[in-house]
């Protein structure tokens, strides 16, 4: 296979870099002939030479949109890292209930929410063991940068593989649809949740910093490819949106970036509070 040159990987790295902030590393430039590949049959081109000379010569906004998005990673699964859920059922999600008794609502966010297993897996979780709440307005948004996998969690439809990554058996009876080969969400749980696309590292935030606060935000395996100058605005804006008691959750191999903005809850981290105002 033809392979392009240091100078092209170099224009898509860094093209990549400035849509969605993903920091790829060059030993890994493999992975744009295999990623870019069905976007090359679909421009009608054979070899990554062409694309970058395409857009050299002209600027194309939705082709080096759809670029961007073809390198992320989008690997998931439902109640992934199980230890977060697990915490949220014992003892966080008892305590926000409480706080929150008055206004009877509970607003999350699974910010980089891929093809939607985090969000569905706590609308499941509430359902299954917080029946107090069940006519509470609760909101889960889900946004992600990739235009195709929030299709996949509005549509809420799951393969067989999807389905055998951390799902309990007596999940699938209760929350699922078969539908042929796949497995479909029901609508009990679906209607909790909103996905759409939006890009955390863009001139906007998906939410406004100023007005909407969230009980809980998802930040899961999506820092873990932005630089540290990325990963610390985000953050300083995470812990604005976040209600004074709410809950920060990320990744198992990433840490908030600011460390005097958080209390980690959980030991090995992952999960993060506001520290206490004094009063
Ligand atoms: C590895 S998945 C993590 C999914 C889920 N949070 C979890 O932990 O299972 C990372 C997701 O981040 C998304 N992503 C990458 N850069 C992004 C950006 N700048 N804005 C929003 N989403 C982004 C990718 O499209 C991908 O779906």
């Amino acid at each position: 296979m033809q392979t392009a040159s240091d100078a092209d990987y170099g224009y898509l790295r860094q093209l990549v870099f400035g849509l969605s902030q993903n920091v790829l590393d060059p030993s890994r430039d493999y992975l744009f002939e295999t990623r870019l590949s069905k976007l090359l049959r679909n421009q009608g081109m054979t070899h990554l030479e062409e694309l970058v000379q395409h857009l050299r010569i002209r600027k194309n906004p939705p082709l080096e949109r759809a670029i961007a998005e073809a390198m992320t990673i989008n690997e998931t699964s439902f109640f992934r890292d199980s230890r977060p859920f697990e915490l949220l059922r014992t003892e966080l999600l008892p305590k926000l209930i409480e706080a929150r008794r008055s206004t009877r609502s509970l607003r999350f966010w699974s910010a980089a929410c891929s093809t939607g297993q985090e969000a569905y897996s706590l609308g499941m979780l509430m359902r299954e063991h917080f029946h107090l709440i069940a006519d509470w307005n609760i909101r889960i948004e889900g946004t992600d940068i990739c235009a195709e996998v929030v299709e996949q969690a509005q549509a809420a439809n799951y393969c067989r593989i999807e389905m055998n990554r951390g799902l309990p058996a007596r999940f699938v009876v209760r929350y699922f649809d078969r539908m042929g080969e796949n497995w479909v969400v029901k609508s009990e749980v679906r209607k909790m949740c909103n996905f759409r696309q939006a890009n955390l590292c863009g001139p906007s935030l998906p939410f406004n910093r100023s007005t909407d606060r969230f009980d809980a935000i998802f930040l899961r395996n999506v820092m873990l490819y932005f630089s540290q100058e990325t990963r610390r605005t985000l953050l300083s804006n995470i812990h604005r949106m976040l209600a004074p008691d709410g809950i920060l959750f990320l990744g198992s191999s990433e840490q908030p970036a600011d460390p005097s903005l958080w209390t980690s809850k959980l030991a090995g981290g992952t999960c993060y509070l506001k520290p206490r105002q004094p009063s």
